[in-house]
């Protein structure tokens, strides 16, 4: 069977699938185009579970694009804090405040209008005018990728721009009316039955009588992926820095990883404890007393943060810093993971 016959087989076998197998799922629950763009940009790079809480707690702050844009950067951050990958939150209100003032408030009804709005790809302009406005614009993700590389048998790298477009192109030709259910259904069968990092689950698959991974006895071996790149290490010391109760922290630059996001003072390198003391004079400030030192790390896409953690009780609330109390922190600031390890240290002691 050749590409073409295999995939115009899907919408036949999977549609029906999806229907009686489905997981119920917030965002499944409507087709607003609001909710639906709001779902795929929190689940690029997280997983289902985590982004349940997140999104109806979004929803129910912010229920309407015009919330979203006439929310400060703050409300947005706080809303998304611990979700990670913190530039498409900013893309969200930079694209809500876009449809507020050209488009009404609505969302615009052609493919290439929606992928102009800031943080939206083609994955997610395809998801969203597939599944909310049944368009045949296929949602290609890792997911969708696996599928079509383990049906079709392809092993070219999935990773390679060439395969991402091929299979968008293959998949658009085979879509049915109910385009919708369909890019759900590719998504939902590449997150269970043939999901990723482990082995696919051919016995219960609606798709394995077309399958030619499984009928070459390969499904297993596909997808191909190009080689890793080895991440860039950072080491780095960072200070909880406490005066009478309350912490030193201070904004990131607007600009590059985290921007605008909370942190604790840092520097770069793992400095030993000398060195460290010196690094917090420099900052204007009188060390008390070491209280502890812990150590973490933290992964981003490509680099990961290796991080020497210093606990200090200082003399004065000084240096260029907001000096928050412990429920200033949890309330008002955005701190990222990579640092927000730290503070739950100190919480929990
Ligand atoms: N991952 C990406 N999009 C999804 C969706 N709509 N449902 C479940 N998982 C997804």
């Amino acid at each position: 069977m050749d590409t073409h016959s295999i995939l115009s087989r899907l919408p036949e076998l999977l549609l029906p699938w999806y229907r009686e197998h489905h997981r119920q799922l917030p965002w499944r629950e409507d087709r607003e185009p609001y909710h639906i763009w709001l779902s795929e940009i929190m689940l690029q790079q997280t997983r289902v579970e985590a982004v349940k809480g997140y999104y109806a707690r979004f929803l129910k702050e912010l229920p309407t694009v015009w919330d979203l844009a006439a929310c400060d950067d703050d409300t947005a951050h706080k809303l998304w804090e611990g979700l990670g990958y913190y530039s498409r939150v900013r893309n969200l209100k930079k694209a809500a405040g876009i449809l507020v003032e050209q488009w009404d408030g609505q969302f615009p009804r052609r493919y290439e209008d929606v992928l102009r709005l800031p943080g939206i790809g083609e994955y997610t302009a395809g998801a969203i005018c597939s599944i909310a406005f049944n368009l045949n614009t296929p949602a290609v993700d890792g997911n969708v990728l696996r599928i079509y590389a383990r049906l079709t048998g392809d092993d070219t790298p999935i990773d390679l721009p060439a395969m991402k477009k091929r299979a968008a192109r293959d998949l658009k030709a085979v879509y049915p009316a109910e385009a919708g259910d369909f890019t759900q259904a590719l998504i939902e069968l590449g997150a269970t039955v043939c999901g990723p990092n482990r082995k696919p689950d051919c016995g219960i698959c609606p798709c394995r009588e077309v399958c030619l991974g499984y009928r070459q006895g390969r499904a297993e071996a596909l997808p191909v992926k190009s080689p890793k790149k080895q991440r860039r290490q950072e080491d780095k010391t960072v200070f909880i820095l406490r005066c009478e109760g309350r912490y030193a922290l201070e904004k990131r630059p607007d600009q590059g990883l985290l921007a605008g996001l909370w942190q604790f003072p840092n520097v770069p390198g793992k400095l030993d404890i000398g060195s460290a003391l010196t690094a917090v004079e420099d900052m204007g400030l009188r060390p008390k007393g070491l209280r502890r030192e812990v150590h973490r790390k933290h992964i981003f896409t490509h680099i990961q943060w290796n991080m020497k953690g210093i606990y200090l009780e200082v003399a004065e609330a000084g240096g260029e810093f907001r000096w928050l109390t412990p429920e200033q922190i949890d309330a008002q600031t955005a701190l990222p993971t990579a640092f927000r390890q730290f503070w739950e240290e100190e919480r929990d002691v």
